[in-house]
């Protein structure tokens, strides 16, 4: 029967996609197995390993090992690859945070960064995720290192040195809790329009779609804020998707509801011309960083930690198959 990123793009979207944990892929056969099944995921992303702690850790020494890990992975398979990511306040060495910066010298760390490590990928990414997460939960410019120096100018600058480094691939704006349609996502909407008024060039917007089972939006409501920005003229993709049990173990009816969640995202993103693709955040249970992050919570994921596929599984299959 048909795998999920065969009926993604029989729907009509580019792909279907999971993160890689570099820690997991080579140990563990029977995650390396599905993750590699082109039928199930047509796009991979590197979970950690393409962050500036891993890849520039101190300065000017660079590290691809572990970004390299899913980009050979994808390669090997033939699958596409989703790169991230660049300009972000977490995952960022203390040499960068904490350094005593103004504009000029800022902005030559930032070109230098974004030259080596566009430039190792070039060619390689369908998209990648130039700036992440720069607006914090309340609606306001999440306080970091490049808005002391730069405020809001460090946006345009992150986005025209990706293009300077890489011509061709799709430049996003990556955020989480913009599913919710409050101040946080039209924040993100004034980023995009404050990108483009400066004449820089911006092609896409992920959702990351962090979400919690029971408190999704509707798949109407999703598809609405979805088309906030593809009116602007970007397309858009969920780039991070799991949607998780605040208490566990689930129940049989929260396994449901999780799958009619699973379902509403996906949907959203078929009933939106310019949304092109969904990634999860890892596909399995037995990896996911949402335990370490929320006691207690979790099972956000389409298969379990045995990897037998879930009730969300078979939601989204059926979601895809009926478009
Ligand atoms: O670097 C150390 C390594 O030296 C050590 O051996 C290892 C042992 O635990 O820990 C390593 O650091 C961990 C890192 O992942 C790499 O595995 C950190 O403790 C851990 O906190 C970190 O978590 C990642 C998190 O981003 C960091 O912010 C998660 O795996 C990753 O799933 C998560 O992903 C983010 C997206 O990039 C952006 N959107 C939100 C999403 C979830 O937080």
């Amino acid at each position: 029967s048909a795998q999920l990123n065969e009926l993604a793009v029989r729907a009509g979207l580019k792909y279907f996609g999971t993160a890689l944990r570099e820690g997991a892929i080579n140990n563990d056969q029977q995650y390396a197995r599905i993750l590699g099944d082109t039928r199930e995921f047509g796009q991979l992303v590197p979970e950690n390993g393409q962050k500036w702690d891993a890849t520039q850790p101190n300065r000017g020494q660079f590290n691809f090992q572990s970004g390299d890990i899913t980009a050979n992975t994808a390669k090997r398979n033939g699958q596409g690859l989703r790169c991230h990511t660049l300009v972000w306040y977490s995952q960022l060495p203390g040499w960068v945070s904490s350094g005593s910066w103004n504009r000029q010298t800022l902005e030559s760390v930032m070109k230098t960064h974004i030259d080596n490590v566009m430039g190792h990928y070039k060619g390689q990414c369908y998209a990648w995720d130039v700036v992440n997460e720069a607006v914090d939960d309340n609606g306001n410019w999440r306080d970091n290192v490049f808005l002391r120096v730069f405020n809001t100018d460090y946006l345009p600058l992150s986005f025209r040195l990706a293009k300077a480094a890489d011509p061709d691939t799709k430049l996003y704006y990556n955020d989480y809790n913009l599913e919710y349609n409050q101040g946080k996502t039209d924040r993100a909407v004034e980023l995009v329009k404050i990108v483009q008024e400066a004449g820089a060039p911006i092609d896409g917007v992920g959702f990351q779609g962090h979400l919690i089972v029971g408190s999704t939006p509707t798949r109407q409501q999703l598809a609405t804020v979805l088309r906030r920005f593809t009116s602007l003229g970007v397309e858009v993709a969920y780039t991070e998707l799991d949607i998780r049990h605040s208490r566990l173990p689930a129940s049989s009816q929260a396994s449901i509801q999780q799958g009619n969640d699973y379902a509403n995202v996906v949907g959203s993103c078929l009933d939106v011309p310019g949304c092109v693709g969904v990634t999860v955040w890892s596909f399995t249970d037995k990896y996911s960083w949402i335990p370490e992050t929320f006691q207690g919570e979790g099972d956000a994921l389409i298969y379990d930690r045995n990897f037998n596929k879930k009730p969300a599984w078979s939601s989204i299959s059926s979601v895809l198959a009926a478009a």
